[in-house]
């Protein structure tokens, strides 16, 4: 795609070409599907990021007038639209139709294929080093795709491809504080496998700090940090998914790559990510962050009959998403 902005599309965004005077010296992030849903918050909330010293927005529709809204903020980012991924350090892909009621997110594959390959194409050519966190739906299979995209332009290194499932570790942190009467700052749910349904798979047993949950808990629990995503499909009845919430899950995500580019220690986050914690080439576990991106992906640690039964089903299911993503374009 023509990821380079003109600079008359811009018109009196020339002057914000180069940093901000005084800016704090940072990263450079873009953020593709900038002008949707979660983009404009996402964009929004990336601008108050001291760590982000230049932030590009890119979409097929309406980028000038976001990034001419973003970049009145007197935050110290300079947002800008051309040359959306040449020197990007971190490339944020929110791009792709959202669900409606009564669809699966698989639904979405037809469509979404299409767009995060065509984006990937112009990552490999424009910032091979970038990392990569991409949201866009199904990511069980678009992690595949993305990975299938770089290999074949001789690029991927599995370190800095990253499906976001961010959002269901923020559901399962709110959901299990709920319960258990926490704060759900103060919680910590491990969520594995993937991005669907049955392959979202929290492990109650891990939960920090230590607590025990009645198997009517664990099935409430359980049902509705995997059925979260369709709560809200419903919820906004046609209007889209989750967007303010995906939002702040992708900033929190973003957050913990950017840290971990400085140099900051002990950065763990679940991710969605090549792996060999399964027999499956994807799988989301916890992982710690680097300099390089994925530095180490922890095992799943030990597991109850309720949770290996759980990834039993998830893993049926993400074998047959993560194929159907390969072959789309090994075919
Ligand atoms: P949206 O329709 O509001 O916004 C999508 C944006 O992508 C639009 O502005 C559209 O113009 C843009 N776009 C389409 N094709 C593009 C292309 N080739 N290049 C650049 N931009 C392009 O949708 P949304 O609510 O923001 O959701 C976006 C995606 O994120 C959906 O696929 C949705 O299912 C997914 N999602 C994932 C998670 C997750 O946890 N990973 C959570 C919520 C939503
Ligand atoms: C979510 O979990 O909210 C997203 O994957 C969007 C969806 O379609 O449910």
């Amino acid at each position: 795609p023509n990821l380079q902005m003109e600079m008359e599309d811009v018109g009196g965004l020339r002057r914000g070409n180069c940093r901000a005077k005084g800016a704090a010296p940072g990263f450079k992030v873009a953020i593709l599907g900038a002008a949707g849903g979660i983009g404009q918050p996402l964009a929004m909330l990336m601008k108050m990021k001291p760590l982000v010293s230049v932030l590009h927005l890119y979409d097929v529709v309406n980028t000038p007038g976001v990034t001419a809204d973003i970049s009145h903020m007197d935050t110290g980012a300079v947002a800008q639209l051309e040359d959306a991924l040449t020197g990007m350090d971190l490339v944020i892909i929110p791009a792709g139709v959202p669900r409606k009621p009564g669809m699966t997110r698989d639904d979405l594959f037809n469509i979404n294929a299409g767009i995060v390959k065509t984006l990937c194409e112009a990552i490999a050519k424009c910032c091979p080093n970038a990392i990569v966190n991409l949201i866009s739906n199904p990511v069980n299979s678009t992690v595949p795709i993305a990975a299938e995209v770089f290999k074949k332009a001789g690029t991927f290194d599995p370190k800095r491809l990253l499906g976001v499932t961010m959002l269901d570790v923020v559901r399962a942190n709110t959901f299990v504080a709920e319960v258990l009467g926490l704060d759900p700052r103060d919680v910590d749910v491990p969520v594995v496998g993937g991005h669907a349904g049955v392959t979202i798979l929290p492990l109650l047993s891990q939960v920090k700090p230590a607590c025990s949950f009645t198997n009517k808990e664990i099935d409430y629990l359980t049902d509705r940090i995997q059925n979260g995503g369709t709560e809200v499909v419903e919820a906004k009845a046609g209007a889209g998914s989750a967007t303010l919430s995906m939002a702040y899950a992708a900033v929190k995500f973003a957050d913990a790559c950017l840290r971990s580019l400085r140099g900051d220690a002990g950065v763990v986050e679940c991710a969605f990510v090549a792996s060999q914690v399964t027999e499956l080439p994807f799988f989301a576990s916890k992982v710690r962050l680097g300099r390089g991106g994925v530095e180490e992906i922890y095992p799943l640690g030990p597991l109850n009959e309720y949770e290996r039964v759980g990834l039993d089903k998830a893993k049926k299911e993400l074998a047959a998403s993560i194929q159907k993503g390969v072959s789309f374009i090994r075919k």
